[in-house]
């Protein structure tokens, strides 16, 4: 299902290879983001998506902040940190996508030490988390992803399905800062240089480094959300945009709680942890 003619994910001692890591090295350390156009086939992916399609998805709707927790007490009532956008997508979670086309991508072991070796990452190994290992994220007409920024150093994407009209993915190239020594807090314990005078700029649209993609079914996307803001613009069109995100830790075993994955997944995980399915 993956183009290895352009991508021989199944031959590391192939030149092709090596330039191929050194071309995503490099674009992760420019931009955070390297972008293998055409990765997974088109029969593939068309099938991916037919397969995905008919199945029953959690509505994720909410108004919230970029940064997801809220602003500590000193910061002014007008504070950018303070302000909100609207955010709804539709849900598929790990348990529902067992025997799928995509569960096939997620589980095979070349991705996986191709993907290490991108990343400059020792080894990667897959979410032990049934819900939160593979997801697919869809938005419909008039949806969207609001800016926010991720917990984890990298996410890997492939988009299953473009919609007719919007659904671009931007993002702001290391707009926050470093990690500020010796200060904790926030939701990880860490407590970021937030250069807020930057991200003003980008809400309005003002901010020269933003990057647009306008990806197209079979693109796999590795991108390091944690530094760079990003967003999915909004969705028109009867079409639904369909991504799929692959989970991956850099050690093994990584399980998450039932609260947040009833809270992530919805009644029908809520149900399933009960029952012990
Ligand atoms: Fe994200």
């Amino acid at each position: 299902m993956i183009d290895t003619s352009r991508y021989p994910i199944d031959q590391p001692e192939s030149q092709q290879y090596r330039e191929l890591i050194e071309a995503c090295r490099a674009a992760m350390d420019d931009l955070g983001c390297a972008r293998l156009q055409g990765f997974v086939l088109p029969e593939a992916v068309a099938d991916m998506a037919a397969e995905l399609a008919p199945l029953p998805t959690f509505n994720r709707s909410h108004v919230l902040s970029a940064w997801g927790d809220p602003p500590g007490d000193h910061l002014p009532a007008d504070h950018i940190h303070r302000r909100t956008f609207p955010e709804d997508t539709h849900v598929l979670a790990g348990d529902q996508l067992a025997d799928t086309g995509l569960r096939r991508l997620y589980e095979s072991d070349h991705l996986r030490s191709f993907l290490a070796d991108a990343l400059s990452i020792p080894e990667l190994h897959r979410f032990a988390d049934p819900f939160q290992d593979l997801n697919v994220v869809q938005i419909r007409d008039g949806g969207l992803h609001a800016w926010h920024y991720d917990l984890s150093d990298f996410v890997i994407t492939v988009l299953l399905q473009k919609p007719d009209l919007g659904g671009e993915f931007e993002f702001a190239p290391f707009i926050r800062g470093e990690v500020i020594p010796g200060v904790t807090g926030g939701r990880d314990g860490r407590v970021w240089d937030e250069r807020y005078d930057d991200v003003e700029q980008l809400f309005a649209d003002r901010w020269p480094g933003r990057q647009t993609l306008d990806l197209d079914a079979g693109d796999l996307v590795m991108f390091n959300g944690l530094r760079s803001m990003h967003r999915v613009r909004a969705v028109y069109g009867s079409t639904n945009r369909m991504v799929g995100v692959l989970s991956y830790d850099t050690k093994p075993g990584f399980t998450s709680t039932d609260a947040i994955n009833a809270r992530l997944y919805g009644p029908r995980c809520e149900a399933a942890i009960r029952e012990g399915r």
